[in-house]
């Protein structure tokens, strides 16, 4: 089975949670995607749903699924989110953001009573790290907030490569946000909640990619089949 296959597995396996009147946020990404045509399907079919997409990518495949939009203005709480990750750990803590979309990601995802992570298994990992954290900062100042985001690195033990992601062109990737993102290879991230604070405190970071606390359940594809995990 092709890893996209796989993606299309995890994501059919989410949408067995979902319930006609439901309010749900609409994750980004390669294996989101696969859950918001799968939706589009069963809305083509009679489901009645309504969606906040994620990013301005995930909106486009919405509309061409008919799947029914709004927005955090028009309503208040999500009954649940779908969204796929970079990394995930037995805590069901997430490393979000490889598509740049983690902004928009966390506040859908906060705004919803549940999580379900979608993916393919080989995103399960031991410790938190390995794929780049994405930071979303504030191109002003851009110095200032590089030298206070590897200060909170050293506080927790922690040092590495920090690279602006490139788009397309060549030029910084601009999120949907008009922000760019800060790519850091860290390797292995052991106090997440440390780290999340400490980002969290300096004035040029927007967000970043530690979603701690958020994801209720994990659905892994692999070869052998699905494997779920709740958060404990
Ligand atoms: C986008 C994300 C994505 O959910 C994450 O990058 C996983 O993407 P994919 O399903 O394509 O592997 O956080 O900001």
């Amino acid at each position: 089975m092709t890893m996209d296959e796989l993606k299309r597995q995890a994501a059919a396996q989410a949408l067995e949670h979902v319930r006609d009147g439901m309010k749900l946020g609409l994750g980004t990404g390669s294996t989101a995607k696969h859950f918001v045509e799968l939706l589009g399907e069963r809305v083509q079919g009679g489901l009645k749903v309504i969606g906040v997409p994620t990013s301005e990518a995930t909106r486009a495949d919405a509309v061409r699924c008919g799947v029914p939009l709004t927005t955090l203005d028009e309503i208040d709480r999500l009954d649940l989110t779908v969204d796929g990750a970079d990394e995930i750990d037995a805590a069901l803590n997430l490393i979000k953001g490889g598509g740049g979309a983690l902004l928009r990601e966390k506040i859908v995802a906060a705004a919803s009573d549940r999580m379900i992570v979608i993916a393919d298994d080989s995103k399960w990992v031991a410790t938190l790290g390995r794929f780049p954290l994405p930071i979303e900062v504030i191109p002003f100042g851009l110095g200032a907030t590089q030298r206070a985001i590897v200060r909170a690195f050293e506080l927790c033990g922690l040092s590495g490569k920090m690279t602006v992601r490139a788009g397309p062109d060549g030029h910084a990737f601009v999120t949907d946000g008009g922000h760019w993102i800060i790519d850091a290879h860290l390797g292995q991230i052991t106090d997440v909640p440390r780290l999340a604070g400490l980002l969290n405190s300096i004035p040029g970071v927007v967000e970043h990619g530690l979603f701690i606390g958020l994801a209720s359940i994990a659905m892994l594809a692999g070869p052998a089949g699905i494997r779920v995990f709740e958060r404990p």
